[in-house]
């Protein structure tokens, strides 16, 4: 398995994924900044993937913190939050992770003079002095540590719910990255893809190569070799044919954001995908995370779009494509709605419509 964020010296490690396929390179990140460049400039991407680096960067960031008590502490991590929260507007997760670390913190607040047991620390903690302070450093690094473990199992759900619906010899169509190196290492879409390879199933998988930045074909067919599947490589504009000369038997793709609803925000491209799919009857699913939900936001319209720089649609990766002064308009995500998604495939289960009440009656278990 991929390690795509991890712990390691004091830093946090990252694939730096602007550098694959050609190069596999490791980058130890020390500073806040540093983490905060590479979630917006795509060296860590994947929603996921985000959430666990952002988690990590709030450890990292503390880990540094010369707080005197829990409220300079707390106001410490309060910033940091704030800041990470601006790197990317899209993936809900990146909230999530950045949540749960300021959840955990508030846990242990002192209580009295001592800190509550339950809390996250030990009974006999004082709760002022520098050892008071090194032990919420160690809990909020404990957390982010365990949101790394939960994702690898969580993905190992979604994987064997995934699997469950793809049949020997199937024809997949995927979009973008929703591989391990969107996640902690195993990944959701791809994720149900590696499960059924690995129960001999026989699998060919078509990779939209997802323009502009090319996520399909830079990372899918990357994740796809390394687990010896069958992989075949279109432009993004070729799905509709392969389609109509019935070579794909289902989509599977990931997601940034769900809305109540089951409308989905997920990389620019999947909402075409999914009127295809519908318009040739082939099925269109969704694997995610509960994590990806964000049940606040009613319908996809809501959901906040990120739009990225020009200069990746027309100067990408440094090659001028369009001539000089063309407009452009780079939206980095769209939304499919509900009404188009065969079902959404979580590690709580298979959600099928209607999925205003099937997402609340599963996420709720
Ligand atoms: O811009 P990116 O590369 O972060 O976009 C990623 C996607 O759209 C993925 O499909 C999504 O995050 C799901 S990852 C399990």
């Amino acid at each position: 398995m991929i390690k795509t964020v991890s712990w390691s010296k004091g830093k946090v490690r990252i694939i730096d994924q602007t550098q694959l396929p050609a190069k596999l390179i490791y980058l130890d990140l020390s500073t806040l900044k540093e983490i905060g460049e590479a979630i917006s400039s795509l060296k860590v991407r994947g929603a996921p993937a985000i959430g666990l680096t952002a988690a990590l960067g709030v450890a990292l960031q503390m880990k540094l913190s010369s707080a005197k008590n829990y409220r300079e502490f707390r106001k410490e991590v309060e910033e940091t939050i704030k800041y990470l929260s601006t790197r990317r507007p899209t993936a809900v997760n990146l909230f999530w992770g950045l949540k749960r670390m300021g959840k955990t913190l508030v846990r242990c607040k002192p209580v009295g003079d001592r800190i509550h047991p339950t809390r996250g620390l030990d009974k006999s903690s004082p709760y002022k002095g520098s050892s008071y302070i090194n032990r919420l450093k160690k809990v909020l690094l404990n957390e982010a540590l365990l949101i790394i473990r939960q994702d690898d199992e969580i993905c190992g759900e979604i994987g064997r719910y995934g699997a469950s619906l793809i049949k020997d010899n199937c024809h997949i169509l995927t979009h973008c990255n929703a591989g391990g190196l969107a996640t902690a290492g195993f990944g959701t879409a791809l994720g149900a893809i590696f499960t059924a390879k690995e129960e001999g199933k026989k699998i060919r998988v078509y990779v939209d190569e997802t323009r502009p930045l090319l996520q399909g074909a830079r990372l899918t067919t990357w994740e796809l070799k390394k687990y010896k599947i069958e992989t075949i490589l279109i432009c993004d504009n070729m799905a509709g044919l392969i389609m109509k000369q019935k070579k794909i038997d289902l989509v599977i793709v990931g997601a940034d954001r769900i809305a109540a609803n089951g409308d989905t925000a997920n990389k620019i491209g999947t909402y075409s995908l999914a009127i295809l799919a519908r318009a040739h009857k082939i099925p269109f699913y969704v694997a995610a995370p509960s994590s990806t939900f964000d049940l606040k936001i009613k319908s996809g319209e809501k959901i906040p779009i990120e739009e990225r720089a020009e200069k990746e649609v027309s100067e990408p990766f440094g090659k001028r494509i369009a001539a000089k002064g063309t407009k452009v308009y780079n939206p980095a995500f769209d939304v499919t709605p509900a009404q188009f998604i065969t079902a959404i495939i979580t590690e709580k289960g298979v959600i099928s419509p209607p999925f205003l009440k099937n997402i609340q009656e599963k996420l709720k278990k």
